[in-house]
């Protein structure tokens, strides 16, 4: 198969995945070669590194799924990200030919080469100076024009520029005022921002003195940023539990949906979770294919989890377990409503020397 059947494949599978592919943003993908953006290879899913030389290297790169181009011991801190994810992100942004976009987290500077094919002129900062680097010379060596790769922490935005847009690649706690500073007004961020222990994506407007509003686009598993931008704050939610930092659980009350909700139902509910209890966040739970949303105790090793399928396990305090039961029939009374139906007021907190805006209210 060449390269550009290839591409078209991805396109494919991206759409099949639910990503809303307008015939500009299906051309982004179309025209950028993603392999260029990962010349040193990246991490196998079963471990061990897949670079150039290897046979499935092209099989792997054209897959709808994230890339780890960099891991500090065992942990990822730079990757592509997963294309149907960066192609909802990029249809919420709603970019036209001619905008200029902050990028943060320029990664693999993939992104910014979807943004450049779209028309825009883009500035992207990674924290990372050997990431900027490959980041810079990847995109110079597939003749992306309109890309300009900084080195400095994201919270400062990129001084002395203005945009139309701004675009957010890391997970983080809040957005800086930097940002919502540097955006012309009109302007829209997309940024995944922490709650209930994951990152989903707002799109965030209002100017740097507020108000500050978003809307829910989608959930992500973006990593964390490093940073004044994932401080703690009075709104956070507990970080999530570790492998065995949550004590054995044991069934409170029977399960509830069957079948079991769906992946993207169990983010709605988890989203709701998380505007209903300040102690929700996920944890690894025996018997349960993926990591779970929990109501986690101050101890951390207490607390209720509710699986897929709208049971609650729990262990130690009795009232987590009641709240995770009012959690599920709260839910179901309110009509199961989707992460996309909440509106989201921001309230800046965080560091006094660098503060962010964080969701602080939540209305449906
Ligand atoms: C998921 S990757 C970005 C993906 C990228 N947009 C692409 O297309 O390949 C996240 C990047 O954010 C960077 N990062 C983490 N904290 C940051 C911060 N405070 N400011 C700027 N970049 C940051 C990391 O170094 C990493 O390269």
């Amino acid at each position: 198969m060449n390269a550009s059947d290839r591409r078209a494949r991805l396109v494919d599978d991206m759409r099949a995945a639910g990503a809303p592919m307008s015939a500009e943003l299906a051309a982004a993908f179309a025209a950028v070669p993603r392999e260029a953006f990962v010349p040193g290879g990246f991490q196998r899913h079963g471990g061990g590194w897949a670079g150039p030389g290897d046979r499935d290297f092209l099989d792997l790169v054209h897959r709808d799924d994230v890339l780890v181009t960099k891991v500090d011991g065992r942990m990822p801190v730079s990757s592509s990200s997963q294309p149907s994810l960066m192609a909802i992100m990029l249809a919420a942004l709603d970019v036209r030919p001619g905008h200029r976009v902050l990028e943060i987290g320029a990664g693999t500077g993939y992104n910014a080469a979807l943004l450049s094919a779209l028309g825009a002129t883009v500035v992207s900062v990674d924290v990372q100076a050997d990431v900027a680097a490959r980041a810079s010379a990847a995109l110079s060596a597939a003749g992306v024009e309109r890309v300009q790769v900084q080195t400095g922490d994201g919270y400062a935005g990129a001084p002395g520029h203005r945009f139309d847009r701004v675009i957010v690649t890391v997970g983080v706690a809040g957005l800086s005022p930097r940002w919502l500073n540097q955006l012309d007004p009109g302007g829209v961020a997309v940024v995944p921002v922490e709650h209930a222990g994951t990152h989903p994506v707002l799109t965030v407007r209002g100017p740097a003195a507020g108000p500050v509003t978003a809307e829910v686009i989608c959930p992500s598993g973006f990593m964390s940023a490093a940073g004044p931008l994932t401080a703690t704050h009075q709104f956070a939610h507990p970080a999530p539990a570790a492998p065995g930092e949550l004590a054995p659980l044991t069934v409170t009350a029977p399960a509830r949906f069957d079948p079991p909700l769906g992946a993207l139902a169990y983010r709605d509910l988890w989203y709701a979770a998380g505007v209903w209890h300040r102690r929700a966040t996920h944890a690894a739970v025996p018997g349960a294919e993926h990591s779970c949303l929990v109501l986690l105790a101050e101890d951390r090793a207490q607390g209720a989890a509710i699986p897929p399928d709208g049971s609650v396990l729990s262990t130690g305090e009795p009232a987590l377990a009641q709240d995770a039961a009012d959690i599920l029939r709260r839910w179901d009374a309110e009509g199961r409503p989707p992460m996309r139906a909440w509106r989201v007021t921001l309230a800046l907190a965080g560091r006094s020397d660098a503060p962010i805006w964080v969701p602080a209210n939540w209305s449906l």
